[in-house]
């Protein structure tokens, strides 16, 4: 079992006292900590967003993206954060996060640079990644961070507050345990689907495959849980179900959710199903066995089998689990998701940026 991750908890001589409690405190404390009254400064657990906060960052993703559509608001946009400037440190692949990252800045006015590899920095000469964190924060605002290990980008925050140097940090994926801006736009994608027939509230969500390694879908079920009466089906071979800190989340919340090895057993009565690849880039840390893909992916006959409002969401990048013809079904919804990822970013940046407000008034 995995567990939720936490500051390193040591606490040395010369923190200050921000850094000395952050050190000492749960994930509930550590959360207080990262933001100024109900204003995040830092995004790097999913368990950060509350539904409030949410709907706030939906209401400013819509009204940007409809001033966008103006060369005016195109141009009040741009001026809301012209002498701020964004790095993109990407120690891990990334296609849509990382263009959708950059193009929010740009959107915003922000001036935007990106390292992604330790071989451009100085860590080939030895230098520490946090070394090289706090050198960013030097000449940055704001650094969106991607990384293998699962606690880098709450070190980074960490490391920050010890050396108090007030910039923002938002986590672009943490290892296989958070993604809480992949979360933010697969939520705002459903809220956008659902808006003229109810909302989110009450409605059942399929998510469907490696569900044990995927940080996108464990960010998808955190966000998901805080919405009324939602119930959640989970699909997937025995070695790739939720880990045992998740169900207990969602036991918690009291939660409605069924769990099977087919996603057959479910198909039929879903709102929403959100399929996911399989994450074979932690198979050396985490094996799972041989597994039949088939069986997780989507057919013609699934496709018959689904309600005739249903909408298919995908984190992308896909494989074989959604085979291109899918793309043409009225009920594909994943490459709106890519474009709303943008725009939630925007929302994002500009809520820890303190513009947002401005924004959602113009
Ligand atoms: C991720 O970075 O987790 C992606 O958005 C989803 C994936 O890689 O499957």
């Amino acid at each position: 079992m995995r567990l939720i991750v936490f500051f390193s908890n040591q606490v040395s001589e010369g923190m200050s006292v921000v850094a000395k409690e952050m050190a000492e405190q749960s994930l509930d404390a550590q959360i207080r900590l990262m933001q100024t009254g109900d204003r995040l400064q830092h995004l790097i657990y999913t368990q950060q967003l509350t539904r409030g906060l949410l709907d706030t960052i939906f209401d400013t993703a819509d009204k940007a993206r409809n001033l966008n559509a103006s060369r005016m608001g195109a141009t009040f946009l741009k001026e809301c954060l012209p002498n701020q400037r964004a790095l993109l440190y990407f120690m891990q692949p990334s296609t849509r996060t990382f263009l959708s990252f950059h193009s929010a800045a740009s959107l915003l006015g922000m001036s935007c640079v990106h390292i992604t590899s330790p071989g451009s920095s100085s860590e080939v000469k030895g230098e520490s990644p946090l070394d090289s964190v706090q050198t960013f924060a030097m000449y940055n605002d704001l650094l969106v961070i991607r990384h293998p290990e699962a606690d880098f980008a709450a070190k980074c925050v960490e490391r920050l507050m010890q050396s108090e140097v007030s910039k923002h940090i938002i986590s672009a994926g943490s290892g296989m345990e958070q993604h809480p801006t992949q979360g933010i736009l697969d939520v705002y994608t459903l809220q956008r689907e659902f808006s003229r027939k109810g909302g989110v509230d009450g409605r059942r969500v399929l998510i469907v495959g490696d569900l044990a390694r995927g940080r996108a879908a464990r960010a998808f079920i955190y966000l998901l849980a805080l919405y009324q009466d939602v119930q959640i089906d989970l699909a997937s071979p025995e070695s790739m179900k939720i880990t045992d800190d998740l169900r207990e989340y969602l036991e918690r919340r009291n939660v409605t959710f069924r769990e099977s090895d087919f996603m057959d057993d479910f198909i039929g009565e879903a709102d929403a199903i959100y399929m996911t690849r399989i994450q074979d880039e932690y198979d050396d840390k985490f094996p799972v066995g041989d597994v039949d893909y088939d069986l997780y992916s989507l057919s013609r006959d699934r496709l018959s089998m689904m309600k005739g409002n249903c909408s298919i969401l995908h984190p992308l990048p896909r494989r074989k689990e959604i085979p291109v013809f899918v793309d043409r079904d009225p009920r594909s919804r994943y490459w709106e998701q890519v474009e709303n990822g943008m725009w939630a970013r925007v929302a994002l940046i500009a809520h820890i940026l303190n513009c947002d407000l401005r924004i959602r008034t113009a």
